[in-house]
């Protein structure tokens, strides 16, 4: 098949076909979507969906290398992006480095992805001039969930529009290869896809961004605790695997599982014919 997807390929796509992303954290689910897309995400997202936290908080630097790791072995043509994961970063460049240079050296993935504006632009900076390309995430940015005060659509306010476009720009103009925009107006998400010189990446941000972003197991309908007006849904694999889990319960009890086709025939003797 094609060889990956490069960053400098992804930032290439600024104003042309828009740039497909999905999460992963799993070999078997990268397997599934790497032919379709442009970009794999292992977000921190995968400590609500596959871990049940309430958060992304509790996420783990090791936790993020483990899935990215798996991620990469489970996909050869996406670029591979790993978030860096709340506690990882937020205190220095160098701090962010460290961590950084963990999750690039140990899954092979190709950047990472960090939380902020304005506040992480020398972080920013400090990473892609050492080798390190970095995603930026702005608008809706769930680490800070504590601060914000919950998951609302952000930039409503022309002041909270405003500190978000500031900080957008300041991570561009740091060096950010592109930038996710989350849950902002619609409005504000076009305008800053119109200004920055770098590809826009939305979820719940607009169609005119130059690229977008969900959460795989959202759309497929195996994330069910919330659904976020942003997703649409384009299967229903929950229910799928409740079937399958009660066809077989059903066959244990019976004895019709397992049949004879599934288990082992004594070790052929010396003169007797044997399936
Ligand atoms: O963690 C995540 O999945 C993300 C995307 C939703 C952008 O950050
Ligand atoms: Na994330």
């Amino acid at each position: 098949s094609r060889r990956r997807v490069t960053v400098p390929e992804l930032t290439a796509r600024k104003g042309g076909t828009p740039i497909v992303s999905l999460t992963a954290y799993t070999t078997p689910m990268a397997r599934q979507l790497d032919p379709h897309v442009d970009m794999l995400l292992v977000g921190d997202s995968l400590g609500m969906v596959l871990y049940g936290m309430d958060s992304t908080l509790p996420v783990t630097l090791d936790m993020m290398i483990a899935h990215g790791a798996a991620v990469v072995r489970g996909s050869s043509h996406a670029c591979v992006v790993v978030d860096l994961p709340f506690g990882s970063y937020q205190e220095s460049p160098e701090a962010a480095f460290r961590s950084a240079a963990r999750v690039m050296a140990e899954t092979g993935c190709a950047a990472v992805k960090l939380e902020g504006g304005a506040e992480m632009a020398r972080t920013v900076e400090f990473l892609v001039h050492r080798g390190i390309p970095v995603l930026g995430h702005v608008g809706l940015t769930p680490q800070s969930v504590n601060v914000l005060g919950g998951y609302r659509a952000r930039g409503r306010s022309g002041q909270e529009g405003n500190a978000i476009a500031t900080g957008a720009f300041a991570i561009a103009e740091a060096g950010a290869f592109a930038i996710v925009i989350e849950g902002t107006v619609e409005t504000l998400a076009r305008q800053l896809t119109a200004d920055l010189s770098v590809p826009t990446i939305g979820i719940g941000g607009s169609p005119a961004c130059d690229g977008q972003i969900l959460v795989t197991e959202d759309i497929v309908g195996l994330f069910n605790d919330f659904t976020p007006k942003f997703v649409k849904r384009y299967a229903d694999l929950s229910v799928q695997i409740g079937q399958a889990a009660q066809a077989y319960a059903d066959d244990v009890r019976a004895r019709r599982f397992p049949g004879p086709e599934h288990v082992f025939a004594p070790k052929p003797s010396g003169n007797t014919p044997n399936a």
